[in-house]
């Protein structure tokens, strides 16, 4: 397989160049035997394309076979991870001003997003899977609901895979938004690896956002912007917007190897690895695959009666687990582990004593209502309190505990008795928070 940009770059650094230019290092090696390739790490020189030029490249060929293998019609490189991709796909999107339907269980790239351009936010809540503790995937009828109440909606984004690995429809999604002339957008900021293990999903959306470095074997901040019926020279002008003049050519190139590796000995890897997690899911009371909800084959969601307690002993025995919340520990398993690492997770499991039925948490209430714009909350002038002292203040932050991963307020919106209860009632552990000072 082709690694346009890899080889280009590789063959110039063979030929030791004398470099005047950026980086200031010159391709030799850093200070200290710190370990990175500098003789890759180039600037634009006429050789080495433009991320964000006009003229066909080799980041361009790279990013040509990104395309190709994940069925889009352009791709983008980032270098500024999906929070640069899901900021510049909203902007492609929806523009300025506009109104969009949000998963309310967004990150927070996206809410940012929403106040930078200023979109009127149309939010899209997920069931409440009562059994486990955690939401659901979002459904075909409340995107088709929002689109009709609102027909001013014309973009739509949504996230899925979430933090537990839950899968929404996205070729049933996106045929609501299209019979209702929206576009899709996907922050699959964490499924940069489901294609390659023969997912077909993104490819119905318009927009689709993934962070390699999270799931392959990629450097951080490496990630990918897709979209099918726009240009790469529209992807390139927002892609610009957010992102760094001088993109790294490291891990450009790394995309670029990393590619390749999938389509060969990674996937494979990749399907042993789906293997391994459903062994362990079989073994280990965890979140499991059922009629109406879809998982990523690779994510391990654990219960335990206490996540935050088997997650520290799991770190105590040197196992470091993605994330914890009260009845979850989520373990991010990729082509990395194998047989050597999986019997090490099972044996600090087996010590820890604390895997179980999960704790459950209750839903969380009502979402409440904006008196602001994401935008005005951004901007207002704003003040730190006691979380306990802020009912009828007017949030400036998100607050937005794990499970459900889901801000309980989000910026503009009054906070209310009842969502403090609630986050007193889920332990949640951060006592203060930004609201908007009062004049
Ligand atoms: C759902 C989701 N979207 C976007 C992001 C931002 O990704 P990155 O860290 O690559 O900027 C994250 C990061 O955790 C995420 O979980």
């Amino acid at each position: 397989m082709p690694t346009p940009l890899y080889d280009s770059l590789r063959t110039l650094a063979a030929e030791r160049p004398l470099r005047l230019d950026m980086p200031g290092h010159h391709g030799k090696p850093l200070p200290g035997g710190f370990p990175w390739p500098s003789e890759l790490d180039f600037t634009e020189n006429g050789v080495t394309g433009d991320l964000f030029g006009d003229e066909p490249d080799a980041i361009q060929a790279a990013e040509h076979c990104w395309a190709a293998r994940f069925g889009f019609d352009a791709c983008l490189f980032l270098t500024g991870g999906s929070t640069q991709g899901v900021h510049a796909g909203l902007a492609l999107l929806a523009g300025q001003g506009s109104a969009a339907a949000l998963d309310r269980g967004s990150h927070r790239s996206a809410y940012h997003a929403l106040a930078l351009l200023d979109l009127t936010p149309h939010f899209l809540p997920r069931p409440w899977l009562a059994e486990e503790g955690i939401t659901g995937p979002i459904l075909p009828e409340t995107v088709e609901q929002a689109l009709n109440a609102s027909p001013e909606i014309k973009t739509v984004c949504i996230t899925s895979p979430t933090y537990y690995g839950v899968l929404s429809d996205i070729p049933a999604l996106a045929a609501v938004c299209h019979a209702h002339g929206a576009k899709l957008m996907v922050d699959g900021a964490h499924g940069a690896h489901l294609p390659f293990l023969g997912y077909d999903g993104y490819r119905a959306a318009d927009v689709v956002v993934v962070s390699a470095h999270k799931t392959l074997p990629a450097p951080g901040q490496t990630a990918l912007l897709f979209a099918n019926g726009f240009d790469l020279a529209d992807l390139r002008r927002w892609g610009s917007v957010y992102g760094t003049s001088s993109p790294s050519y490291v891990l450009m190139s790394a995309l670029d190897a990393v590619r390749d590796y999938m389509a060969g000995e990674g996937t494979a890897r990749y399907r042993e690895t789906a293997r391994l997690a459903d062994g362990l899911r079989r073994r280990w009371p965890s979140l499991t695959r059922r009629d109406g909800l879809a998982l990523d084959p690779t994510r391990l969601t654990l219960h335990s009666p206490d996540g935050f307690a088997l997650a520290a002993a799991l770190r105590q025995r040197g196992v470091y687990p993605e994330m914890a919340d009260r009845g979850h520990v989520v373990c991010i398993l990729t082509g990395a582990d194998g047989p050597e690492e999986i019997p090490r997770l099972e044996q600090a499991l087996t010590e820890s004593g604390l895997t179980g039925p999960a704790a459950l948490c209750p839903p969380p209430p009502e979402a409440p209502g904006a008196v602001l714009t994401p935008r005005q909350a951004l901007f207002a002038p704003r003040e730190a309190l006691p979380l306990a002292d802020s009912a009828g203040r007017i949030a400036a932050c998100q607050i937005a505990p794990y499970p459900p991963g889901v801000p309980v307020i989000a910026p503009g919106e009054q906070i209310g008795k009842k969502h403090l209860a609630y986050l007193r009632e889920i332990g949640y552990n951060k006592e203060c928070c930004d609201v908007i000072r009062e004049v």
